[in-house]
Parts: C-alpha cells; structure tokens; sequence
C-alpha cells in the first residue's frame, strides 16, 4: 500500500478569524467515496486539535478492502458487491479474497481450503483452559478469553515483522474461530467437545461440531449449511466500525495478531454493535405478545426512555441495509425447510412491518439491519442466543485479520494515538487528608 495521493487541485483554507492566519489543507481523494481533508499538520501548524467524538467525520485509515455507500444502501467487498459474493461464493472463497485482495481461481480455492482445514483442532492443552470457566458462563466471555489465551499456544506465529508468520497466524484464527465457539456452547450445556471433521465445508464443520453429540450425528440439512455460509459471508466484513477499529488501535501498538482478535471479540460484544442480534431476540421475549407491539414503539420513540427498537437503525446505512435483503430471503428459506413454528418469530414479522410503515421510523430512514434477520435465523436453527454475537465474531474474525493485515504493511501506520478537549481541574494545591 502507497502514502495516500494528494489531490493536487484540491485544499480547504481554514481560518483563524481571532489570529488572522489561515491555513491550507491538502484534499486527498480515494477511489471512490467522499474526499478526505488530510488534517495531519494541523496541530504542528496550527496548535489546534479537531473534536469528533465517536469519529463520525474522521477517516482513520486508508484501506482498499471494504466499501459502504450507507445513503444508497452499498457494500462490497474488493469491488464485488455484497449480493454477487452471497450469491456466488462461498464464505472460503470470501475470506480469500478479504486476505489476499483476489477472489481464488480453483487451484487457489482448493489449497486455501485445505490450509484452513489443516488448522481447525485446537491444541489439546486448550481443552483443560476452558474447564477453568464457570459452566454457565456466556461463551463470549469464553471466546474473549480463549483466543486470548492463543498466543500463549502459538507463539510460534507471534511476530508481526514476519509475512509469513502473519499469514499463518491469520489462517489459524479463521481455521479455529468455529471449533472455539462451538467448544464454548458446548462447554455450557455439558456435552463433550466434538473434533472437528475435514471431509465437511466450513459451515457444514461447524454444525457438526455445535449439534452432534458422540452417540448420534447431526445431520446437517444443505439449505441450513448455506444459509449459515450466508451469514458468514454477511459478517464477514464492515470497514471501520467500533470492533475493526479496536482491532487496528490495538495491532497499532505493535500487539499480536491473537490479542488483537481479542479485542475485537471485546468490541463487537456491546449490544449497540454485535450484541444486537441477541438483544433482538432478548427485545422480542420482552414484548412477549403481538398486541403490545404499539406500546413498545411508543416507548422506543420516546426520547425519555432509553428503550430502542434493536435491530433497527445503523450508524451508516440509512437506506435498507443491504445484509438484512438478502438474510430476509434466507430466513424465509430456513423457516419454510425446518418448518418452525415460533410465536417470536411470528412477532418478529408483525414488529418489522408495523415499524416500517410508522413516520417515527420512515422519517428517520430506520429500517431492520442486518441484526434483525440473523437473530431470527439463528434461533429457527436451534442456537442459543447467548451464541449469536459469539457467531458473528466468528464470521467477523476473517474481516478483522484481513484488516489488521492492512494495517501492518501501510508505510502510513502509526500508534493510534487519539487527543482529547480537556474539562477538568487545572493544576491545584494538594490537600492532605485530614484537611480533604
Ligand atoms: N429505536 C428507536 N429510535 C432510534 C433507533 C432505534 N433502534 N435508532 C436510532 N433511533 C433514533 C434516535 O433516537 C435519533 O432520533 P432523533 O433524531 O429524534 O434524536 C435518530 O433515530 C438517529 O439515530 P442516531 O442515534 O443518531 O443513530 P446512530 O447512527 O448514532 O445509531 C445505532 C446507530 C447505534 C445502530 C442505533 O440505530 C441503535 O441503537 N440501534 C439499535 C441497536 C442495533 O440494532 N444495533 C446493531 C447495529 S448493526 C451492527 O452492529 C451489525
């Protein structure tokens, strides 16, 4: 990756009015998307910082991997629009391209899913780590401390300098990611572990490895293994949202590639971002009955209680989130096969097309995200649903390395270093304890 381009033609003077001075600042441009104004002399030449609480106007980084046009409701993924890789490929394939920038041609497609089968067990003294948890812990306490714990175990693909250890390290948190998850859910129901098998897909591996128990497979039905692809696929990449970016601030420092994961998995755990497919769920059983769908709008839209509808709006997207489309088809598809009859997803239904016929959520360009469907899904397939923001780290797990990978070899990385507008005390008297 190359410094950023300066647009030649392009600079934004900012003036000090109270000192009269100005300053010119470059414009860079990308290849497609709003200009940036590159603002890194501005304290050096000015003493002035910028003020962008929760970065809603700040590019942190140049990246050529995933693009969002949130007004016009567009995602790709190295150029391919998200409703072409959903349709066409699988989530290997997805995973290959977010790493290596190409989609595989047959040969490439092979041998990458051969590495990442080589790599799903875990080492067996992980086995007696997870025995440390509480069994009713929420697997993604699990899952932050374990793939935390992995650098302990794989110390050998710890060094950052190293391409190739860099590779290895990102084929094994993809490769592992299922078996972890799936160890963690069954961890807390008190089943046995199941290996992991490499004659299956990788969602089809990790179906195995979450449903079967030793005295009886599950059998994996091929429409719940595309749909589980698909979700994948669908969370397998973001930009530089709240968890990609404690992945990047935290690889910043110079971290291994398995802390980093970590810290991601940290992120993505709040209910304001992964957490919500859960809390969709959780909201649902709440509202317990189609007839107080009404009550529960009113409270979503009234600014004085701190109720909002989850699965409903998005920092970027504000027009249909292109994910929820098609996991919306997929949820039709998983329903009709399994044939589930749930009341919440009857709910879910009834809440989607009441809210988005209400002004408060038109108005405010609020529609289903991509949370919405997955919970439902989810569910109809038989997962928990402490287990979903567990699956959608798993998925998200190929996005974040593939970033952190960016980030290691851009020449314009630095420490992630954020400045602040200091309100508090200036310096004052010490005041002994006796006189406090
Ligand atoms: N329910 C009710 N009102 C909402 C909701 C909601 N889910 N989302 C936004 N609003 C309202 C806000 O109160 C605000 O109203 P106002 O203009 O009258 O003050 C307006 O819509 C704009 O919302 P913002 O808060 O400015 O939107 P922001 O971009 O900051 O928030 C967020 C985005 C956090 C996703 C928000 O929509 C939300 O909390 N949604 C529910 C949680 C959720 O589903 N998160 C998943 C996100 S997708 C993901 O992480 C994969």
């Amino acid at each position: 990756m190359a410094e950023p381009k300066e647009n030649n033609k392009k600079y934004v003077t900012l003036v000090d009015h109270q000192s009269g001075k100005s300053i010119d600042l470059p414009v860079l441009s990308g290849s497609i998307g709003p200009d940036v104004i590159d603002i890194r002399k501005l304290y050096a030449e000015t003493g002035y910082f910028t003020y962008d609480p929760g970065f809603t106007s700040t590019g942190s980084c140049q990246s050529e991997i995933t693009y969002i046009d949130g007004d016009a409701g567009i995602l790709t993924h190295r150029g391919y629009s998200i409703e072409d890789l959903t349709e066409h490929c699988t989530y290997m394939e997805v995973a290959y391209l977010l790493l290596n920038g190409e989609l595989p041609n047959q040969a490439e497609k092979d041998d990458f899913e051969r590495t990442i089968t080589y790599h799903t067990m875990v080492h067996e003294q992980l086995l007696n780590f997870y025995r440390g948890f509480r069994r009713d812990a929420h697997p993604m306490a699990i899952l932050v401390g374990v793939v935390g714990a992995l650098s302990s175990f794989y110390h050998d693909s710890t060094d950052i300098n190293d391409p190739t250890q860099r590779m290895i390290a990102s084929h094994r948190l993809i490769a592992k990611l299922p078996t972890i998850a799936a160890m963690a859910y069954k961890y807390s129901v008190g089943q046995p572990f199941i290996y992991p098998r490499n004659d299956l897909t990788y969602a089809e591996d990790f179906l195995h490895m979450t449903f079967s128990v030793p005295a009886e497979d599950y059998q994996i039905s091929p429409t719940v293994a595309r749909a589980m692809d698909r979700i994948f696929i669908l969370h397998a990449d973001h930009e530089q949202n709240a968890s990609t970016s404690t992945v990047r601030l935290a690889g910043s420092s110079g971290a291994n590639p398995f802390a980093c994961i970590a810290s991601g998995i940290s992120s993505l755990w709040g209910p304001a971002h992964g957490g919500a497919n859960e809390a969709v769920l959780n909201m649902l059983a709440e509202i317990g009955h189609k007839k107080n769908i009404p009550e529960f709008l009113e409270k979503a839209k009234d600014k004085n209680d701190p109720f909002r509808l989850m699965g409903f709006g998005h920092r970027v997207y504000k027009n249909h989130d292109p994910r929820a489309k098609v996991l919306k088809k997929s949820a039709d598809d998983v329903l009709n096969e399994l044939g589930v009859s749930d009341p919440l997803l009857d709910l879910a239904r009834e809440l989607e097309q009441i809210a988005l016929k209400d002004d408060y959520f038109v108005e405010r360009k609020l529609f289903p995200n991509v949370d919405f469907y997955s919970g439902v899904i989810l569910k109809a397939i038989g997962f928990p649903t402490s287990m979903f923001t567990v699956l959608f780290a798993l998925a998200r797990t190929t996005g974040w390395i593939a970033q952190w990978n960016e980030m290691i070899t851009d020449p314009t990385q630095k420490i992630g270093r954020p400045r602040q507008l200091f309100t508090g005390h200036g310096e004052r008297a010490f005041v002994p304890i006796d006189k406090r």
